[in-house]
This record gives structure tokens, C-alpha cells and sequence, in this order.
């Protein structure tokens, strides 16, 4: 396995908002990534993740003032919450972005200023409704039936100011046939149609700046200096200027040319349309990059069918189930009850359930008694697998492979908890396999040592890749696993590490069963 691709696969996620501390919604996001980028680079591909924060703009201006600290300050406590998170969880990204970053600044201001000099703005006087919480001017069409801004708008106010507009609608027409022309361009396909459709009926420009008597915290426009940058303009830019593109003193950053472009582009349903499907592509090729992002758009964890908003962040603390449960044991249950694509609904009491029957009794147990009858019948040291061996042995063997082979089909089309059902098809197996085999009566018959020693070698076989392709997914608990078997490291997606005279570890609970008011 593991053939090695000269490019590097580039994966990226949205940058969060520096308004608030992570929630569960951010937490996904970059668990998916990173499960993604884990695998890649467990095959033997050559991975850059880049994640990061999203700090300029009026959200985390009026944060900061609510706070009473100056927006830099704020940005700067809220990122480092963010960092701390992303260690925690095992985050292993190898690119970080904050859009206060000078080298992000002064590439931002050099696309601006080539869209300036070639015609792609121009200055305007608009009065209309504005989104504080969206950051965006809305038009009719963002109406409900009652004819009013919904409460998703957050505040609307009725301003009218002189600004400048970015001429989007001169690349529409490109986009619409980028987009047909590349059915790949967004996962799952079905967000493919929702884009199509928007860019078909929407028109009108892009007002990317903002006055700086209304708004300070932001990129000052190279040619206007009474403005600042819109903020998702800015923050769009982050993609390529931190994989290096148009970097002046980018010593640290990637090559861009070799980077480009984005092979997993993770973001959530709700940014799709406009700014990473609209937006995004048409600044792109109006800087002049001509290689599009593949955009992988996941869906939503909503709390009680409600969406897990900031105000509802602290119900669901990433940090604080990452406590409870451990950081694998969050990241697994994220993984599991998801499709990725679809929403689904975050539940507590769902991810205690899954952490006791998953992780303590089918995967822990397996690792844990496989490891308890190695020492307890061969000291720990086993005997190789026999040239002859039975036919339950053959069958176990023949269905992990098929689940190694599943599970990376299934990685290969983003769907992780599709490959962990996989894996937990070969635990059950293997499970199984210990219940029939029955190995402590077979310890009490000298006859049948043969047998046992067989016995021993394929749990141990099935063990070891149970916990090798669980490794994207739980790196820590894996790691932990593979030691007690013995196979600290070894992370080979297939059958036949046991050679004769293997030594397992000690056998410890990984995931020590959780008493049924954990969270109460
Ligand atoms: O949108 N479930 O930042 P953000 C799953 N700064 N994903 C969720 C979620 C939930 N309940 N809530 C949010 C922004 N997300 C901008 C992005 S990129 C140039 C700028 C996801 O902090 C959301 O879909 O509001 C997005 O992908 C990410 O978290 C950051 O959201
Ligand atoms: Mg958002």
C-alpha cells in the first residue's frame, strides 16, 4: 500500500471566528481533517494540513469591546484557546494561520491592489440593511415569507455608505461553467447542485470594504486608506497566502506551486454559499489562479434538532467532554454518529453509550484479553503462525483483509464512519473468535497446544490491525494499544506482523468503562 505521490495532498479547514472560544461544530471540523490527513499520511502520503483563525472583523470588534479589551488583545486570547483546544484534541496540522499575521496582510493587500489596477473594483454609494452577525449587506431575496429579516441575521441595521465592490458578476458566467465542467468541484455532489443553482439566479458585485469610521479592526485597503478590507475577503485569502502564494519573506511557508491546490477543502454547509463557492473561486481567478480547490462540505451536529450556535457553545464544551471522555473517546463518537455531508445530533448521552460498548467492551476488551491470555498461557512470547492453519483462522484472516480494503474505500470518499464500521466488523469477529475458540479450555489440554499457539497469533494479528486502522481516528488510545501488543508504531494496514518469538506489553484498559452518571 502507501504508493508514494510526488504532490504533496494539501488539506485545509475553515478558520474559526475569534469572537468566541471552539464549540463542538469547530471541534468536528478539524477532527475531520485531521482524520483525513492522518490516513493520508499513514499510507504514505505526503500531507500539509493547514488550519487556523479568522481574527479581523466587526464580530470580534464588538466582542472586544464587550469585553472591554482592544480587538488585538481579544483575537489574541481567543486563538490562544483555540491552539490549546487543537492540542488537546491531537490536532496535527502542519500549517497555522491567523489572518493578523503581516505576510497574510501584505498579500492581501497586493491581490487587492492587482484587482485595483486591473479594473475589478470600483467605488460606490449603497444604502440598504446590513447583518451585523453575518457581516454582510442583505437584499430582498434575504427576506422571509413575513417579509422581514429572520432572527438568523442577528441584527439588522439600515446604513448608507460609500464603498468598494469587487465585479463579481464579470466572472459569473466562468463560474457557472467551471462548475459544470468540474462535477468533482464540491462534495457531496448534491451541495454541487445547491452551488449551481445560486450562482445561476444570484447577480449583483461584492462590496469588500468597510469604513474605517464604522470598523478599525481590519486590512487597510493599499489604495484607500479610509477603509479597511471586508473581513471574508481577507479571511478567504488565508487558503493560499499561508501554502505561501505571493509570500515575500515566506522562508517558512510552502512553495505554493507545489502545494496548490487544495485537495480536501473542509468546510461546514453554511459558508458554502457565497463565500467559499462564490466568492472564493472568482478571487482566485481574478488574482489569476486557475487551479481550483476541491471543497469537502460537511454538515451539521445540531443540539436537540437546535443549532449549536455560540450562544449554545457551552452546553457542548469540546473542551470539557474531552475531559470526560478523553480526547479519542470524543473524537471517535464525532466520527461514528455522522455521515460526513449529512447533520446529525449531538447527544451526551449517545456518546457514553458509544464509548462503553465500542471502545471499553468490543475494542478494548479485544486488545485487553488478547494481550491477559498471551502472557497468562505463553508468558507473553508467541509462537509464529502454523504453515497449517484451521479454517476459522483462514476465515477471521480473509475478513480483516476485506475490512482493510473497505476501510480505505470508504476514507477514500471522506465517509469515516462507514470505515469504522468496518473495523468494528472485524472486532466483532475477533470477539467471536475468542468466545469460540475458546482458548482457556484449550490451555488446560496439552494436545491442543498447537492450536493455542495458533489461537493466540491470529487475535493478536487481528488485534494489532484493529488498532492500526483505528489510528487516524484515536492516534493516542491506538498508539497505547499497538504497545500493549506489542507493536509499538506499526501501523501496516494488513495481516502477518507476528513472527515467532513476538513479545506482547502489559495489558491495561485503554478505555476504562465510564459509570453511567459521568455527566451528571
Ligand atoms: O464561518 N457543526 O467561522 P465560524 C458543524 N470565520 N460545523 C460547524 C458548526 C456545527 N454546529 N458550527 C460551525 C466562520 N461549524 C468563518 C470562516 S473561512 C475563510 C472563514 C463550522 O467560527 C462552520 O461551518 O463561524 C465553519 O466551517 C467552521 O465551523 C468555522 O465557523
Ligand atoms: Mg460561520
Amino acid at each position: 500500500m502507501g504508493e508514494m505521490s510526488a504532490q504533496t495532498f494539501f488539506i485545509t479547514t475553515a478558520i474559526d471566528y475569534t469572537n468566541a472560544p471552539p464549540h463542538i461544530g469547530h471541534a468536528y471540523e478539524k477532527v475531520l481533517a485531521d482524520v483525513i490527513a492522518r490516513w493520508h499520511r499513514e499510507r504514505g502520503r505526503s500531507v500539509f494540513f493547514l488550519t487556523g483563525v479568522d481574527q479581523h472583523g466587526q464580530k470580534v470588534q464588538q466582542s472586544a469591546e464587550k469585553a472591554g479589551v482592544a480587538p488585538a488583545e481579544f483575537a489574541r486570547d481567543i486563538t490562544a484557546k483555540f491552539k490549546a483546544l487543537w492540542q488537546k484534541l491531537g490536532i496535527a496540522y502542519d500549517g497555522w494561520a491567523e489572518t493578523t499575521d503581516p505576510r497574510h496582510i501584505a498579500a492581501v493587500q497586493d491581490v487587492l491592489q492587482q484587482l485595483h489596477d486591473q479594473g475589478d473594483l470600483y467605488k460606490a454609494r449603497h444604502s440598504g440593511h446590513y447583518s451585523v452577525r453575518q457581516e454582510q449587506f442583505l437584499t430582498d431575496k434575504d427576506r422571509n415569507a413575513q417579509g422581514e429579516f429572520g432572527p438568523e441575521w442577528g441584527e439588522v441595521v439600515f446604513i448608507e455608505e460609500e464603498n468598494w465592490y469587487f465585479r463579481l458578476s464579470k466572472y459569473r458566467p466562468w463560474l457557472a461553467e467551471h462548475i459544470a465542467a468540474h462535477p468533482d468541484f464540491v462534495f457531496p455532489s448534491f451541495r454541487g447542485n445547491e452551488l449551481a443553482n445560486a450562482v445561476a439566479k444570484e447577480a449583483g458585485d461584492l462590496c469588500i470594504s468597510r469604513p474605517k469610521s464604522r470598523l478599525g479592526w481590519g486590512i487597510e485597503l493599499p489604495f484607500d486608506r479610509d477603509f479597511v478590507t471586508y473581513v471574508w475577503f481577507d479571511a478567504l485569502m488565508n487558503y493560499a497566502t499561508f501554502a505561501g502564494y505571493r509570500a515575500t519573506n515566506g522562508g517558512q511557508l510552502p512553495d505554493f506551486q507545489q502545494l496548490w491546490p487544495c485537495d480536501a477543502h473542509v468546510i461546514g454547509k453554511d459558508i458554502l454559499i457565497p463565500a467559499h463557492g462564490i466568492y472564493w473561486p472568482i478571487m482566485l481567478k481574478a488574482a489569476g489562479v486557475e487551479v481550483m480547490p476541491r471543497l469537502l462540505v460537511h454538515g451539521w451536529w445540531n443540539l436537540g434538532g437546535a443549532k449549536v450556535s455560540k450562544s449554545a457553545g457551552n452546553v457542548v464544551d469540546p473542551d470539557a467532554l474531552a475531559d470526560r471522555y478523553g480526547a479519542d473517546g470524543l473524537r471517535y463518537y464525532l466520527m461514528r454518529d455522522i455521515a460526513t455531508g449529512q447533520d446529525a445530533d449531538f447527544n451526551e448521552e449517545r456518546l457514553k453509550a458509544r464509548y462503553n460498548a465500542d471502545l471499553a467492551n468490543d475494542l478494548g476488551n479485544l486488545v485487553n484479553r488478547t494481550v491477559s491470555m498471551a502472557r497468562r498461557y505463553r508468558e507473553g512470547t508467541l509462537a509464529g503462525a502454523p504453515s497449517d492453519q484451521s479454517e476459522d483462522a483462514i476465515a477471521l484472516q480473509a475478513l480483516a483483509a476485506d475490512a482493510a480494503v473497505r476501510f480505505d474505500a470508504a476514507m477514500q470518499n471522506y465517509q469515516v464512519h462507514t470505515a469504522l464500521d468496518a473495523v468494528w466488523e472485524l472486532i466483532a469477529a475477533a470477539n467471536g473468535f475468542v468466545e469460540s475458540s475458546a482458548p482457556w479450555k484449550l490451555a488446560k489440554d496439552p494436545a491442543l497446544s498447537g492450536r493455542l499457539d495458533e489461537v493466540l497469533v491470529v487475535l493478536v494479528e487481528a488485534a494489532r490491525l484493529a488498532a492500526a486502522l483505528v489510528h487516524p481516528v484515536m492516534p493516542r488510545a491506538a498508539d497505547e494499544l499497538l504497545g500493549q501488543l506489542g507493536f509499538a508504531g506499526n501501523l501496516a494496514n494488513s495481516w502477518g506482523a507476528v513472527a515467532a518469538g513476538h513479545c506482547v506489553g502489559e495489558a491495561k484498559p485503554v478505555f476504562p468503562r465510564l459509570e453511567t452518571d459521568v455527566a451528571a
